[in-house]
């Protein structure tokens, strides 16, 4: 399955695999957005034409609605579907407690209320995204054009206060001119190195007039499935309130299905 695959890209692959196996006939799917959540957009396609299974899904950026689109997967708006079974998405970062960054490729807004509108939300990784504490990745915030800068000054001052160990708040840039999202809105990387309370500093950026969101799922993921470049994954769930750990070796050659 691996052969012409790169150690990472072996990873991201063998979780999103992992992951569709628990999409079930009937589901309403969120489907993330990412490098990561492209492997499971496919791998879902794949199901549905093997096994005439039958789910609508709900993308969380524009680039994912192509990509799904083109696997043959239906779609439907979140208001049209309302609630969703299950929400499959990447992460920048996760913690212990199943905390995440999210927003690298800048659909956190939408990722957000797509997983916060879902039973479950599984997210995929490659094991490079466990960090002990969050912050190494830059967090992401979005914020409406509208006195960007002023809402970045302000943003900064209130990274004071914080219990974090840098204070950069950088406004993200592609080719000169500032990222838009999906949303018409821009993203705000702060570089924060280490974020020591993630509760607190998500509810501090959230008050802030002009930030709509920020990247810290907190209480939103329920399992990580988190893959080796040497075909093992590690299983984190958290769906009946305890914290369980499954090593999972597929290696190179293994029928990843055989063992769920
Ligand atoms: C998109 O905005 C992000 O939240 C992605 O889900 C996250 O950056 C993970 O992306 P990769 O799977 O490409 O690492």
């Amino acid at each position: 399955m691996s052969a012409n695959l790169s150690p990472i890209d072996t990873a991201k692959s063998i979780a999103a695999r992992y992951a569709v196996q628990f999409v079930e006939d009937g589901m309403r799917v969120g489907l993330g957005t990412g490098s990561t959540s492209a492997w499971m957009v496919k791998y879902l396609g794949e199901r549905v034409k093997e096994e005439g299974l039958k789910v609508v899904g709900v993308p969380t950026s524009r680039r994912t609605a192509e990509l799904a689109q083109r696997a043959g997967l239906a779609l439907t708006t979140l208001d049209d579907a309302k609630w969703l079974d299950l929400t499959i998405d990447g992460t920048d970062e996760y913690d212990a407690e199943l905390t995440l960054i999210k927003g690298g490729g800048g659909a956190l807004l939408q990722e957000k209320i797509v997983a916060s509108a879902s039973d479950r939300m599984i997210v995929i990784a490659d094991q490079s995204k466990s960090v002990a504490q969050l912050g190494a990745f830059p967090l992401p915030i979005e914020v409406v054009p509208f006195g960007l800068q002023t809402t970045r000054a302000t943003v900064e001052a209130m990274l004071d206060g914080m219990d974090v160990l840098g204070w950069e708040a950088a406004l993200r840039m592609v080719d000169d001119a500032p990222f838009v999202t999906d949303e018409g809105n821009h993203i705000i990387d702060l570089h924060l190195k280490r974020i020591g309370d993630p509760r607190h500093l998500a509810l501090a950026l959230n008050h802030i007039p002009g930030v709509v969101e920020n990247g810290l799922f907190i209480d939103i993921c329920d399992m990580v499935i988190s893959g080796h470049g040497d075909g093992r994954i590690e299983v984190t769930d958290l769906t009946d309130g305890t914290l369980n750990e499954v090593l999972v070796d597929l290696g190179e050659d293994a029928n990843i299905f055989a063992d769920i």
